[in-house]
């Protein structure tokens, strides 16, 4: 008899579920089971739906968390939390992308650690974590992220609206925001959720400094990370396409949800 497959729940149907969903009846097909999607909008459900070989249940967000083993969370920010929150709740593991939002509620980590259910924070369009995690079971002494991104793929960003920072008027290499992680996260929540994840890695978002520059001429969104401590200075560099879907999402950024995905129902585990 084969083993039973792992039940996965996909909340938010964009560029990250759609993909993650696809993986889950294609190269992870004998591990999991897609058990059931949601979304806000249902027309990004239904056409999931259309996609896939296998119809998974639509369902609204509290039964989808009820009826799987582990749920990802790919829909937002201002969810992300809430989602985390009631699955601890229900004793459920999640897969968290929208990082971002767990920024500020390290409560919830917490309580997730003293209920025992496993929270995975893939890191997305970074590389350099591994590195961080390692360093920071010595001493850590900083850890800066430099974000490069497209000007298209900042639109709509709380922090340009708040400053009157017009977008169309930026002719050159520019540094829109340098400030800590936890500033970038509320001025850019679309786009720093990789500041996010270092953050949790290292030192924190108080701690964790970040640069988001931007130019007409970028067409890749690139993150450097720098981290100096006892065990050394880390210089990383992740040159990342952006997905054709969403500019702001890296395509390697959903690549590391579905290898997040693989790794969870794999006995070897490499790397940090
Ligand atoms: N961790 C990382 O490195 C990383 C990288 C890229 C994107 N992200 C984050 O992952 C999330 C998904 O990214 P994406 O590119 O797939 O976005 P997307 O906009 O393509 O898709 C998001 C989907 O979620 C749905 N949604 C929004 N709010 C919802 C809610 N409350 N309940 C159910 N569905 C909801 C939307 O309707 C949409 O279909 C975003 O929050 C994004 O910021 C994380």
């Amino acid at each position: 008899m084969g083993k039973t497959k792992l039940r996965v729940g996909v909340i938010g149907c964009g560029t990250i579920g759609s993909q993650v969903a696809r993986a889950c009846q294609d190269r992870l097909k004998n591990k999991v089971e897609l058990t059931a999607i949601c979304d806000t909008d249902k027309d990004k459900a239904v056409n999931l739906v259309k996609a896939l070989k296998k119809v998974p249940q639509i369902l609204d967000l509290r039964d989808l968390i009820k009826r799987c083993d582990l749920v990802v969370e790919a829909a937002s920010a201002k969810i992300s939390g809430d989602i985390l929150s009631e699955c601890v709740r229900a004793g459920r593991d999640c897969m968290i992308m929208s990082v971002g939002g767990l920024v500020g509620r390290e409560d919830l980590l917490a309580a997730a650690k003293e209920k025992g259910a496993k929270v995975y924070i893939p890191s997305g369009a970074l590389c350099g974590v591994d590195g961080l995690k390692s360093a920071s079971a010595g001493r850590v002494d900083s850890v800066s992220l430099t974000t490069r991104k497209p000007v298209k793929g900042l639109a709509g960003a709380p922090y340009l609206e708040k400053n009157k920072l017009d977008l169309s008027a930026i002719k050159d290499e520019t540094v829109i925001f340098e400030g800590s992680a936890e500033e970038a996260i509320k001025g850019f929540p679309q786009n720093v959720n990789v500041s996010a994840v270092l953050s949790l890695a290292g030192l924190g978002a108080k701690k964790t400094c970040v640069r988001i520059v931007t130019s007409p001429q970028y067409t890749k969104n690139i993150h450097e990370v720098e981290i100096k401590g006892e065990c050394g200075n880390i210089f990383t560099r992740t040159e990342n396409v952006p997905s054709k879907a969403n500019p702001k999402t890296s395509e390697l950024a959903v690549l590391s949800a579905i290898a997040t995905l693989d790794g969870i129902t794999n006995s070897v585990r490499v790397g940090t």
